[in-house]
């Protein structure tokens, strides 16, 4: 309906003389991320996804339609979309069928007309096949869509939307989602946001999920199989904890238990939790081989938890629950700000870690500035403002917290609050880059913290260290990672 009368406007300007001298012009193929030049696309921002697939596990297949409501950003000949694999059978703008070309991992759309910058505009691609696992050679990971002996998950960063949805793949253009996923009988599926239940009918159930704030594309996740489930409200959210059948209640279940605890613990330190839902999907599948900070429902690998109690465990929660606040909330503008992201988790760990009666800060701080594995540690740095190399470095999650204890330190506790949580709200479901925080840190602290940052975040050098464990404290032992990712 809305975009009938929305065709009208965009087929019927007001002044045909004028429309003439409209110069429409070819939306980008990237939206210039010089790390992932091809990552997102040009001309448009999305609103809204509104996701109806239907997946048998038996088969692998997928059929798929996307309703995705945009607006121009500039005047559009035609424009991109990310997409990987399946095969589009049809795509519509503003309901009139537009023409499509794949090259290499996007889709070029060229509407039936053209579409006047400011104005909305809606696409519908109808698509099927088996989606694309991620794999990287030579080691057993899997990532994006990834297929399990249940059903299937998607995960992965900085892409994986790409897999099952034609999409503006990157953290810059949020957009709320509305998913219908159909499975066979037996079977649930889950996804972001808020339940909003299942029906059934000849052997299949669609499951509907709504995830109502502004949401980056590799934030969106897909989870299909059998789970023991718990669902429940916390502080008025729906909460859905997810964690898969096949293992043993007292592996994951300790650790995921802990979310509404975690959150209220995060809450007093970082101010209020950003989204309208809560909760957490384990999955037990040998190649799942990382957690992700999928919005309101991390992603967890069984393999990264202990039988029994194991303080890592909750840290591993933590970590991607403060990621709600630091990268899903506030997300990336361009991926080489990405300590933004696992230095503020990675310290969120070190804090709720000490609250918790493990290691303290201080000694996550000497810890690190003690290894002698010193690789990677100090160069390359966790932030180089050329962007450009692999942001994925292991700095981002060592110094990348370091860099905040420095700060704590210098600026003292009462202005590095207010920094945290300024930070939070400034740029609430938006995008911000490394320069915005330093501003802000100078802004509140009333200093010049140049010096500063360039000695833990952009310098390959070891600083001298700013908070020595007293003489004679007993060093904390280097718990043993599980994992390279979290
Ligand atoms: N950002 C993820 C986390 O903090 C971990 C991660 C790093 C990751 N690189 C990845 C996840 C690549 C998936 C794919 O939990
Ligand atoms: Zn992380």
């Amino acid at each position: 309906m809305a975009f009938a009368a929305l065709a009208l406007v965009v087929s019927t300007p007001a002044t045909p003389a004028s429309a003439r001298t409209v110069d429409f012009r070819p939306g980008a193929a990237g939206i210039g991320d010089p790390a992932y030049p091809l990552d997102g696309n040009g001309g448009y921002d999305v609103l809204h996804y509104h996701l109806d697939v239907r997946y048998q596990p038996a088969t692998d297949w997928l059929d798929g339609k996307a309703t995705i409501t945009a607006t121009a950003t500039q005047h559009l000949s035609r424009f991109n979309l990310d997409f990987i694999g399946l095969t589009v059978e049809e795509v519509t703008v503003n309901g009139q069928p537009a023409r499509v070309r794949r090259d290499g991992d996007e889709l070029v759309v060229t509407p039936a007309r053209g579409l006047l910058k400011g104005l909305p505009f809606v696409v519908v691609a109808r698509y099927h096949g088996i989606p694309e696992t991620f794999r990287v050679p030579e080691i057993p990971l899997e990532s994006r869509f990834i297929h399990t002996d249940d059903g299937a998950l998607v995960a992965g960063e900085p892409e994986s939307a790409a897999t099952w949805y034609p999409v503006n793949d990157h953290p810059q253009d949020k957009a709320t989602y509305s998913v219908n996923v159909t499975v066979p009988d037996g079977l649930t599926a889950l996804s972001n946001g808020i339940p909003l239940g299942s029906t059934s009918s000849a052997g299949w159930t669609t499951w509907r999920w709504a995830a109502t704030s502004p949401m980056a594309s590799y934030l969106s996740t897909l989870a299909i199989g059998r789970w023991r489930i718990d669902q429940h409200r916390h502080d008025g959210r729906p909460t859905v904890i997810a964690v898969d059948e096949t293992l043993p209640p007292t592996l994951a279940d300790d650790a995921v238990e802990r979310t509404d605890e975690i959150t209220d613990f995060l809450e007093s330190l970082f101010g209020p939790y950003p989204f309208e839902a809560n909760g957490a999907i384990v999955d037990n599948h040998d190649p799942l081989l990382f957690a992700l900070e999928t919005q309101t429902r991390p992603v967890y690998p069984a393999s990264f938890f202990d039988d029994g109690p194991n303080p890592l465990d909750d840290n591993l929660v933590a970590h991607e629950l403060a990621h709600q606040w630091f990268g899903d909330s506030v997300s990336v503008r361009y991926w080489k700000d990405l300590w933004l992201n696992e230095g503020f988790a990675a310290y969120a760990e070190w804090l709720w870690s000490e609250h918790n009666g493990f290691m303290s800060v201080r000694e996550w701080f000497n810890m690190l500035y003690d290894t002698e594995l010193g690789g990677g540690l100090w160069t390359p740095p966790p932030y180089d403002p050329t962007g450009g190399t692999d942001p994925f470095r292991i700095s981002v999650y060592s110094r990348g917290p370091m860099t905040l204890h420095a700060l704590r330190l210098t600026v003292g506790d009462d202005a590095f609050w207010t920094i945290m949580r300024r930070w939070v709200v400034e740029h609430r479901y938006g995008n911000a880059e490394t320069e915005d925080f330093v501003a802000l840190a100078e802004r509140v602290s009333g200093r010049q913290l140049d010096g500063l940052f360039a000695a833990w975040l952009t310098g390959s050098v070891k600083p001298p260290n700013p908070d020595p464990l007293p003489p004679g404290a007993r060093k904390a032992a280097i718990p043993q990672p599980r994992n390279l990712h979290r």
